[in-house]
This record gives C-alpha cells, sequence and structure tokens, in this order.
C-alpha cells in the first residue's frame, strides 16, 4: 500500500521530511478495523511530531513513522472481536497517537474510538473534523461540565484562536449546543470574517492586549505560557478555563486562587492512550456529532483541499500550518 511517513525529523523545507513509502498493508485483530482511507487532515500534532527533536535530530527510526491523526474511509476488514462496525461502513476517526497514524492507504484503529460518517459529508468533508471535534468537545462537556443542552445559555466564552481547528469547532459547540455568548479571538480580516461566519457574537484582536468584560469560560486553543498571566483578569470569580497546549514554563496557580478559578486540561488521546474504561465514549461522541451534522446543527470545518495524499502535499500542508495562521481545516483526498 501506498503511505507517506518519515525516518529522520527533519526541517519540513527539506524533501526528505516527509517521503512516499511503499509498505505491507497490515491486517485487523482484536477489536481493530482495516479501513481504506479516502479522506485525511492535519493537525498540529503531526508538525510537532515530524519536527526536528534538538540534540537528538540524528535519530533515524527503523521502521517508517506514518503521521496523521484524522482520517475518513471505509472498513475493508474487522478483527474477530469488533462489534459495531461491518465491512463498507463509511466512518471517520482521530485514531490513537501511540499507534501509526493515518497517512497511509490502510490503516488499523480500534473501533471504540470511530464514529459513523455523517451522511451528508463527503470523506474529505468528514475528515477535517474528528480529531478537533473532540478536543473541543470533551474539554467543553466532559472537563469543564458545560452544558451541552444549553443549562448556562448567555453565559459568555471567550475562545483565543477562534479561527483554528480547534477554535472552529468549539464556537459551532459553544453557539448551537451550549447556547452561550461567544467571544472569538482572531487578528486578521479573513479570520475575524469566518469567526463570525461560524456564530461568533463578537471577535477580540489577539495580537494586541485583550480588552474584554470578564468572561465565565476561557478555552485557550493557543500558546498557555504567553497567556497563562493574563487569563485570571480575563475570567469571572468562579470561573472556568479549559487548556488543550501543554506548557513548556512553571506556571504559577497561586494568580487564580483569589477568585476560585478553576482550570481543566483536555488531551484528547488520554483515552486512547490510557485504554480508559470509558475509551468508547469517543465512538458514541463521533457519532453524536455526526447526527448533529446530518441534521445541521454543526456544519464542516474544512476551508482547504490540497489534492492528493502524497509527501509533497502533506509537507505543503505541514508549511502552512506551521506559519499558525490557517483558518479552518486542511484536508488531503485519494492517492
Ligand atoms: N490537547 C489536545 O488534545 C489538543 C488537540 C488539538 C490541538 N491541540 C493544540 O492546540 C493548538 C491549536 O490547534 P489548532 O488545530 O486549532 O491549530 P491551528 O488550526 O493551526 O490554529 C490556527 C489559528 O491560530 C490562531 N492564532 C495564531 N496566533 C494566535 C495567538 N497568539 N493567540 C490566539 N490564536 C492565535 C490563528 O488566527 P489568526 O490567523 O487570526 O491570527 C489561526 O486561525 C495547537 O497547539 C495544537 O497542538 C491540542
Amino acid at each position: 500500500m501506498k503511505a507517506v511517513g518519515l525516518y529522520r525529523y527533519l526541517p519540513i523545507d527539506n524533501p526528505e521530511s516527509l517521503l512516499d513509502l511503499e509498505l505491507d498493508t497490515p491486517v485487523a485483530t482484536g477489536r481493530d478495523l482495516l479501513v481504506e482511507v479516502k479522506a485525511i487532515s492535519v493537525n498540529p500534532v503531526d508538525t510537532k511530531r515530524r519536527s526536528p527533536k534538538g540534540p537528538a535530530t540524528d535519530l533515524v527510526e527503523k521502521t517508517a513513522k506514518i503521521l496523521g491523526w484524522d482520517a475518513a474511509g471505509v472498513v475493508t476488514a474487522t478483527g474477530p472481536d469488533c462489534k459495531l462496525f461491518k465491512p463498507g461502513d463509511a466512518v471517520y476517526y482521530a485514531g490513537s497517537v501511540i499507534r501509526q497514524g493515518a497517512n497511509c492507504q490502510f490503516h488499523l484503529v480500534d473501533e471504540r474510538i470511530v464514529g459513523r460518517k455523517p451522511a451528508n459529508l463527503s470523506f474529505a468533508e468528514a475528515a477535517a473534523l474528528p480529531l478537533t471535534t473532540l478536543t473541543a468537545w470533551e474539554l467543553m462537556f466532559d472537563r469543564m461540565a458545560i452544558s451541552k443542552a444549553g443549562a448556562q445559555a448567555g453565559r459568555t466564552v471567550l475562545i483565543l484562536g477562534g479561527a483554528g481547528g480547534v477554535g472552529s469547532i468549539a464556537i459551532q459547540l459553544a453557539k448551537k449546543l451550549a447556547r452561550l455568548k461567544v467571544i472569538a479571538s482572531a487578528s486578521r480580516p479573513e479570520s475575524i470574517a469566518w469567526c463570525k461566519g461560524l456564530g461568533a457574537d463578537q471577535t477580540v484582536d489577539h495580537s494586541k492586549p485583550l480588552e474584554i468584560p470578564e468572561v465565565d469560560f476561557v478555552l485557550c486553543f493557543s500558546a498557555t505560557d504567553f497567556y497563562w498571566n493574563q487569563l485570571p483578569r480575563l475570567v469571572k470569580p468562579q470561573g472556568k478555563i479549559g487548556l488543550i497546549v501543554r506548557t513548556v514554563k512553571a506556571v504559577d496557580l497561586a494568580i487564580l486562587h483569589d477568585k476560585s478559578i478553576a482550570v481543566c486540561l483536555e488531551g484528547m488521546f488520554t483515552r486512547s492512550t490510557f485504554q480508559a474504561p470509558d475509551m468508547a465514549a469517543q465512538h458514541a461522541l463521533l457519532d453524536e456529532a455526526a447526527g448533529l451534522i446530518e441534521a445541521g446543527v454543526l456544519k464542516t470545518t474544512l476551508t482547504q483541499n490540497l489534492g492528493k495524499i502524497d509527501a509533497a502535499n502533506l509537507r505543503r500542508a505541514h508549511e502552512m500550518l506551521e506559519q499558525g495562521h490557517v483558518i479552518g481545516k486542511l484536508v488531503l483526498e485519494g492517492w
């Protein structure tokens, strides 16, 4: 089968940073599905995992490392213990970061973290969604306990990084399900227009000091270290902050204490990495999101289809993501 992968961790302008490969097609065992991948999306996790590793830059993998944690495709075979899907089913999923990614023609994924593809979306439109939807949904509804049924309707949320992959679906979840008042951060006319089109009530420019009234919730989808010291000023007493970007430096928790601000961390790979007993919650989540897309409540966040899945197009996608101003999601489709 065709695949795109790496042996060495190189800057993206090096043509060997991502390579076209020919690999053996894997076989499904246990609860794995073998999925024929039709479309993929690209996330910052790909660029972070591909990038040079400091002193370990000389590291050469013995077997090819395959990236890619957003896919849509068709189940071609199932392991003997599968209960949720059968060959022929169209699916979408993010997968597990402790296994090979989905930048390959045939990919193994545990069925408990897979959802049925929304019937009204193309494979490309569906591939844009899983990783970011899992992230925003788990953060808001599982970790921060924001009511998905709208019990906190009218409260305010600030979404830092509103036009990015995670922000684009978070705006929709906050508006359409939680019925919050959404202030999204965006720094350019195009990203401001995109956030408003998704339903943001107001935007604020993150390239300038943030001057907004205190909000109930902050969803920080950009560098936590950069925003940390400003966060207490932005949040109401007893409010909540949701974080998805790992801190690089130590942070001072004491600055949150006077206002009793809660901090919630989200890692969308936690359930699959630790084989959590509730791992199948991601299957249920993606199926529920598929229903909401089919009902017209949520929409795809796909903005650019970069063409077929090969090393040259993937290098282009990584380059764009590394510049930090992608709007919505980049997708590649077909082989
Ligand atoms: N923990 C998890 O499970 C998890 C899951 C998904 C993602 N993440 C992490 O979350 C981060 C965001 O992911 P993503 O997929 O949304 O990234 P993305 O799509 O690459 O985000 C791009 C957006 O970031 C905005 N941006 C640029 N500088 C900013 C700043 N200083 N403050 C706020 N926004 C800024 C840009 O808006 P403008 O063009 O308007 O400036 C752009 O639209 C990444 O670090 C990613 O690794 C973590």
